[in-house]
């Protein structure tokens, strides 16, 4: 397995040191062959050279399996030149259509929502088009008259493709229901396609429960009645906004996981927390690497190796539970590698006794 890790800024490389240090362990202890490269490429890179990947950046990643991604984004350079040029770049350029983000309450982590034993939700996040598109203007800059255009991009193509994703992969796992979530009241055209076609998709999947929901009632339903959802499948902003709820539900940002697939294996698939770089914890050692080991299980998964994936997933569940070592968001003292460590030695023990 040939792996190429970013730690890109802030926290990214402090969460994904621990990631790496489970992704070895488990791969030592299966004797799986790892080979793992890390670029030091994001905001740092950008000071020194003018850009925050070398220009040639995806035809050296392409080699890949896989990549594992910390986080982007810092207070020196503006948003939106450092995550389109980094982390949308590479989310676009391999065709990275499905973000995949699991909301699950893991054991001994506390929810905001008074009951959340039944909080289970696979989100299908559209990851190529939609908002994202980065197709508009700016006109008339600093004047009056300024006007800014940001236009979304909704092809069938795209739609139909992570739709049927979605429904193939309930069905694969055994799912009941798939969820849409836009907004057609008031985007009547973009939303208006998108739910034609969720309709005539799933038409051809007659075993799965189907129903469509307005992306306002869903935030509202997320914390409501979140066992409504089961399989939630919504373009890019929309997902990115109720993941962000789906985090919070699940116990916060620094649990929550995320998968950037490329299905159809032409390119890597990257790996990712669902957190950013989180710059006023940066340096302190005190970030919680779980939603990037989390992520680590899904890579694995993704590579071919089930068994591992979910070493890692019970290591995760069973150091949670016995809740000695918790990093301060979830309310503990412990640092970053202290958890990283346990989780590491966990598994470790789990595949030898398996
Ligand atoms: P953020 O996710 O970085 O942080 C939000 C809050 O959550 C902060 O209080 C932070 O301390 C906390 N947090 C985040 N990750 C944590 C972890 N692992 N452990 C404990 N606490 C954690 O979001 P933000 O502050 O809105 O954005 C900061 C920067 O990150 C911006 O530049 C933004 O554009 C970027 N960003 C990048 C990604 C990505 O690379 N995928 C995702 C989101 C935001
Ligand atoms: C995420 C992030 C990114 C997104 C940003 C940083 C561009 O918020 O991965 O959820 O919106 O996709
Ligand atoms: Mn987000």
């Amino acid at each position: 397995m040939k792996v190429t890790v970013l730690g890109g800024d802030g926290v990214g490389p402090e969460v994904v040191a621990e990631a790496l240090r489970v992704l070895r362990v488990a791969s030592e202890a299966s004797a799986i062959p790892l080979v793992v490269e890390g670029f030091p490429w994001g905001t740092g890179w950008y000071l020194e050279h003018g850009e925050m990947m070398p220009s040639d950046a995806l035809a050296r990643l392409a080699g890949f399996d896989a990549i594992l991604l910390g986080a982007v984004g810092s207070p020196l350079v503006p948003d939106h030149i450092t995550l389109r040029e980094m982390l949308l770049r590479i989310r676009f350029g391999f065709d990275q259509y499905v973000n995949l983000r699991p909301v699950r309450l893991l054991p001994g982590v506390s929810s905001p929502l008074a009951r959340a034993d039944d909080l289970d939700i696979l989100f299908v996040r559209e990851n190529s088009e939609g908002e994202y598109s980065g197709v508009g203007d700016r006109l008339f800059p600093g004047t009056p008259r300024e006007v800014a255009l940001q236009t979304s991009v909704f092809s069938r193509l795209g739609v139909e493709r992570v739709i049927r994703w979605a429904f193939q992969h309930a069905r694969d796992t055994g799912r009941a229901r798939v969820t849409s979530v836009s907004k057609a009241n008031a985007l009547n055209y973009s939303a208006v396609l998108w739910d034609e076609v969720f309709e005539e998709v799933a038409a051809d999947f007659a075993g799965i429960e189907s129903e469509s929901v307005l992306v306002d009632a869903a935030a509202m339903y997320l914390v409501t009645r979140p066992e409504r959802f089961d399989v939630v499948v919504a373009s890019n902003l929309f997902a990115d906004i109720l993941t962000e709820i789906g985090a919070a539900l699940q116990g916060g940002l620094g649990l929550a996981a995320s998968a950037n697939l490329n299905p159809e294996r032409r390119f890597p698939s990257m790996f990712e927390p669902v957190h950013g770089s989180a710059p006023d914890i940066a340096g302190k050692g005190i970030a919680n690497p779980i939603g990037a080991i989390w992520s680590v299980s899904l890579l694995l998964g993704h590579c071919g190796h089930p068994r591992e994936s979910a070493a890692v997933m019970r290591a995760v569940e069973e150091i949670l539970e016995e809740g000695n070592l918790a990093t301060p968001d979830l309310g503990g003292a412990s640092t970053t590698r202290e958890v990283g460590e346990a989780i590491a030695a966990r598994t470790v023990e789990i595949l030898r006794q398996s």
